[in-house]
């Protein structure tokens, strides 16, 4: 006898199986191409990345003239002894002024003797000593940017190996008296100088002039790069502000523009941190401090750690708001919904299922009710768990949205964890993301991205090829998709799309859970299409990464065809669990057996429809069936 349900396809060919699970994570198609990890730039394929820098440095409270080794040391013991460094602020950064206004008679940067009768060695030791890492400033220009000393122009290599020999942890690469270099190029010598140096060091490219583009080049060269002019100590920049400096809100909505080249390891730096220097009130820097923690920004105190009021520090030291900027996801926040009047709601996914980190931000001047809804944070409809952070208290659980008042210039901040639209079997193309950002408009389905608003693009065409199926992305460009686990591979074609012919350069990737799957080589218009085929096995985030490589320029790429292949069920062919009724437990050839389908089944799926073999010549079809031998 036997039962035939309609079977879900699920199990790819055994044949198949056996190649996908040779492709383990680690060995993807590609190998990384920048192998930039020593530095402390860029995670290999593989790597787990670092999370966003946090420490403190000395400009924007001690600008040049303050800067003084008692201040360093006596910064030191307080960063340990007043809880900063137990809550994750572990580099000390010494900025501007700490050097010479010459080098040296061997033609290496020095110490001012006056600010620093030690060395910069015996300072490094110090801070070391107190459990820190030792973070300098440079110029990559001529002079640093006060003019006065002397910059590290085609003295990269030298420089670097001289910050190494003191024990330098942390560069801060300063964009002074460099006008007319190529910045991409520049910043390339500084990485390549620490990669030589044999000591790993983070590079912070400083480049302070957004007309250079940072974020198009930074992820392939830095740890981080500055998006902005110098942020100032105001919520918005006030009248007659030069054009070098800018508010703290003008820098938020700067970098929002470029949310898509923040990734693991690589991060947008919106500047140093303005929080209990003065300018602001408690509730805006508490609004800064939120902000920073969404875009998963550095977060460098820049105040005068010695003596914070007990506000100042209770915001620096919040574990759960650092939390949210050091969640391994490494995602910066997307506008989910402008309301008007200055009210917006911002968010980004954070590891975990279903958990997302939400800002409700009121920019105007009067406080206001404010509501983020579970659909526009991209999680399921139902019911989602609500805890405010600043307060460090749970607030329910609520049904498809939460609203709570916010002050004037405040932002709620929230961990909200609900359920996460799942991704299954098929083109992720059809199924809906949990985070787009994306350089020029949205990432399109199911056509090229055009390089303007929504809907402006054309069929999908890798190298002649056309495509029904796939994203058209303008690098940078992020997509998550939350397979939860329950996926086994993930392939693509990619490339630059011909719409834009030759032009465009790009980088593919593919992070899992915050690691990085899978890094292809630079791709233009006359590159061949690449297959990406990689295992994403037990990975619950997954995100495809479009890295610009010099300029943002005719950067549309695409990934054609992106396919996960998930087997979220029973393995096939199991036995049916069939039920059948009879009058007595021992039935006579002559005494009816019924099968009653309605409450047997198919641990392979739904039983839809089934014939029943009954074994002496009899077979019949229907729900119930009744049948005696002859
Ligand atoms: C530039 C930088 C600042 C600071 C000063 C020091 O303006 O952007 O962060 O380092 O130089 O001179």
């Amino acid at each position: 006898m036997g039962l035939r349900g309609p079977r879900r396809r699920s199990y790819l060919p055994v044949g198949l199986t056996l190649i996908l699970l040779g492709l383990t994570a680690a060995t993807a198609t590609h190998a990384g191409t920048t192998g930039l990890s020593s530095a402390g730039v860029m995670a290999s394929v593989g790597m787990t990345a670092s999370a966003p820098t946090m420490g403190w440095n000395s400009w924007n409270s001690f600008g040049c003239g303050g800067l003084t080794e008692t201040l360093v040391r006596e910064t030191a013991d307080a960063m340990v002894n007043g809880g900063l460094l137990a809550a994750g602020y572990d580099t000390l950064t010494l900025d501007d002024c700490w050097s010479a206004v010459s080098r040296d008679s061997s033609g290496n940067l020095t110490n001012d003797p006056v600010k620093f009768p030690s060395g910069m060695k015996a300072i490094g030791d110090y801070i070391h000593g107190r459990g820190l890492k030792y973070g300098i400033y440079a110029s990559i220009g001529t002079a640093t940017c006060t003019g006065g000393t002397a910059g590290s122009l085609d003295h990269e290599y030298m420089d670097v190996a001289r910050f190494a020999s003191w024990g330098v942890d942390y560069i801060k690469a300063d964009r002074c008296n460099a006008d007319g270099l190529i910045m991409k190029d520049i910043y390339a010598r500084w990485r390549d100088a620490i990669v030589a140096s044999g000591r790993s060091i983070v590079l912070s490219a400083s480049d302070n002039n957004p007309t250079d583009e940072p974020w198009a080049w930074g992820p392939l060269t830095a740890g981080q790069w500055r998006i902005s002019p110098d942020i100032s100590d105001d919520w918005t920049s006030p009248p007659g502000q030069p054009p070098w400096k800018e508010g703290m809100i003008d820098i938020f909505d700067r970098n929002a523009a470029h949310a898509a080249a923040t990734a693991p390891g690589t991060v947008n730096d919106p500047d140093m941190l303005e929080v209990g220097n003065g300018g602001m009130t408690d509730t805006e820097y508490r609004t800064h401090f939120g902000l920073w923690a969404l875009m998963s920004a550095p977060l460098i105190a820049g105040n005068d750690v010695r003596s914070m009021s007990d506000a100042t520090r209770a915001i620096l030291t919040n574990p759960e708001v650092i939390a949210i900027d050091q969640d391994p996801l490494g995602f910066q926040a997307n506008l989910a919904g402008d309301i008007g009047n200055g009210l917006q709601v911002w968010y980004k996914p954070l590891a975990g299922s279903g958990a997302r980190a939400v800002g409700l931000l009121n920019r105007g001047s009067a406080s206001a009710t404010m509501t983020v809804s579970w659909n526009a944070i991209d999680l399921a409809p139902g019911i989602a768990t609500v805890r405010d952070l600043w307060a460090r208290a749970d607030r329910g659980s609520f049904a498809n949205q939460y609203s709570v008042s916010v002050s004037a210039h405040g932002m709620a901040l929230l961990r909200v964890v609900g359920t996460d639209s799942p991704v299954s079997d098929g083109f992720l193309s059809d199924q809906p993301w949990t985070y787009m950002a994306n350089e020029q408009g949205p990432v399109e389905r199911n056509s090229s991205n055009g390089g303007g608003g929504a809907g402006d693009g054309g069929t999908l065409t890798l190298n002649g090829v056309p495509y029904l199926r796939g994203f058209g992305g303008h690098a940078p460009s992020a997509l998550e998709f939350r397979p939860n686990g329950s996926c086994q591979t993930f392939t693509a074609e990619v490339g630059v799309d011909d719409e834009v012919g030759t032009l465009g350069s790009v980088l593919f990737q593919v992070w899992g859970d915050g690691q990085k799957l899978y890094e292809g080589g630079v791709m233009t218009g006359e590159t061949p299409t690449e297959n990406v085929n990689i295992s994403i096995a037990g990975i619950r985030s997954l995100r495809l990464q479009i890295v610009s490589v010099d300029s943002t320029a005719d950067d549309h790429a695409d990934w054609a065809n992106p396919r996960i292949a998930c087997a979220d069920r029973s393995p096939p062919n199991q036995p049916p669990q069939a039920r059948f009724t009879t009058t007595r437990s021992l039935v006579a050839p002559w005494e009816i057996v019924a099968f009653d389908a309605e409450s047997s089944t198919d641990p392979d799926g739904t039983i839809v429809s089934y014939m029943w073999d009954f074994g002496d010549g009899f077979t019949a079809n229907g729900i119930l069936v009744r049948h005696a031998y002859a």
